[in-house]
C-alpha cells in the first residue's frame, strides 16, 4: 500500500506523559455499513458494501480503552495530500446534514480528527504512522469474503477470532461492527499485528442462537452461521 496516501502535518509534538508500557494492545474496529445505516437512517448513500474503518483504539494494561490523552499534536490535512485510500477505507458514514458538513471531504476529516483526538493521542504514534498502521491491518484481511462464507470463516480465513457487535433486527443480530485484536510490537515481531481476541464476548449477536444477519435486504445471504 502506498505510504504517501495521506499528508498529515504535525504542528507540535509533545512527549507523552505515559509510556508504551502502559498500553496492552489495540482494537481495530471495522464497521459493517449495512448495520450502521440501519441504526443511523441518515447515513452516507449509497451504503458501502464492504467494511469501513471506524477506529484503531489503544487499550490500557488494565483493559480499559485509552482515550483523550494530553497531546498538542493536531491533525492537518494538506490540500494536495493524496487521501484516496483513507477516504475509501475510513469514510465518515454519518449523513452530511447530521453534523452540518458541507461535503464528504469535510465530514471525513472531522471523523479522522475525532478519532485522533479520542484514541490516536494515546497511541504513542505520530498521526501518519497511526492512520497508516490501521489501513495496513485492515487491508491484510479480506473480511468481506470471509463473511460471505460464514462467520466461522473469519477465523478460518484470517486466523484470528474477532469480537462481533450486532444490533437487534427482528429478534436476530444484524452485524454492526467487527472488533479485531492487535498486539503491540515486540522484539520478536516488531510490527503491530492481528491476533485472536480472548476473554471478550460478542455482543447482541445471538438473537436466535445460531444465526446473524449481514443485511436486512438479503443483499448477501441473509443468515450466516455463528459458531
Ligand atoms: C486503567 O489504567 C489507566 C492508565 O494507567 C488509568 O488512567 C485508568 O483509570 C485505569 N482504569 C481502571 C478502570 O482502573
Amino acid at each position: 500500500m502506498k505510504v504517501a496516501l495521506i499528508v498529515l502535518l504535525t504542528l507540535l509534538v509533545v512527549f507523552p506523559v505515559y509510556g508504551e508500557e502502559d498500553l496492552r494492545s489495540f482494537t481495530l474496529v471495522l464497521t459493517w455499513p449495512n448495520g450502521f445505516c440501519r441504526v443511523n437512517p441518515n447515513c452516507y448513500r449509497p451504503v458501502p458494501q464492504d467494511f469501513t474503518l471506524h477506529g484503531f483504539w489503544p487499550v490500557w494494561r488494565n483493559g480499559s480503552n485509552a482515550e483523550f490523552c494530553p497531546s498538542n499534536t493536531r491533525l492537518r490535512l494538506e490540500n494536495q495530500g493524496d487521501i484516496t485510500s483513507l477516504s475509501q477505507h475510513w469514510p465518515s458514514l454519518c449523513g452530511l446534514e447530521e453534523l452540518g458538513h458541507k461535503n464528504q471531504r469535510e465530514a471525513n476529516f472531522d471523523f479522522w480528527k475525532y478519532q485522533w483526538n479520542k484514541h490516536g493521542t494515546c497511541s504513542n504514534l505520530d498521526p501518519l504512522v497511526y492512520f497508516h498502521t490501521a489501513l495496513r491491518l485492515k487491508n491484510e484481511i479480506n473480511l468481506l469474503n470471509a463473511l460471505r462464507l460464514s462467520m466461522s470463516a473469519i477465523k478460518k480465513q484470517t486466523g484470528y477470532r474477532p469480537v462481533v457487535k450486532c444490533t437487534k433486527l427482528s429478534g436476530r443480530g444484524l452485524v454492526l461492527e467487527i472488533h479485531l485484536c492487535v498486539d503491540l510490537p515486540t522484539p520478536q515481531f516488531p510490527i503491530y499485528r492481528l491476533v485472536s481476541c480472548t476473554n471478550q464476548r460478542s455482543i447482541d449477536c445471538h438473537g436466535d442462537g445460531t444465526n446473524i444477519y449481514l443485511s436486512a435486504q438479503n443483499r448477501y445471504q441473509a443468515l450466516v452461521t455463528w459458531t
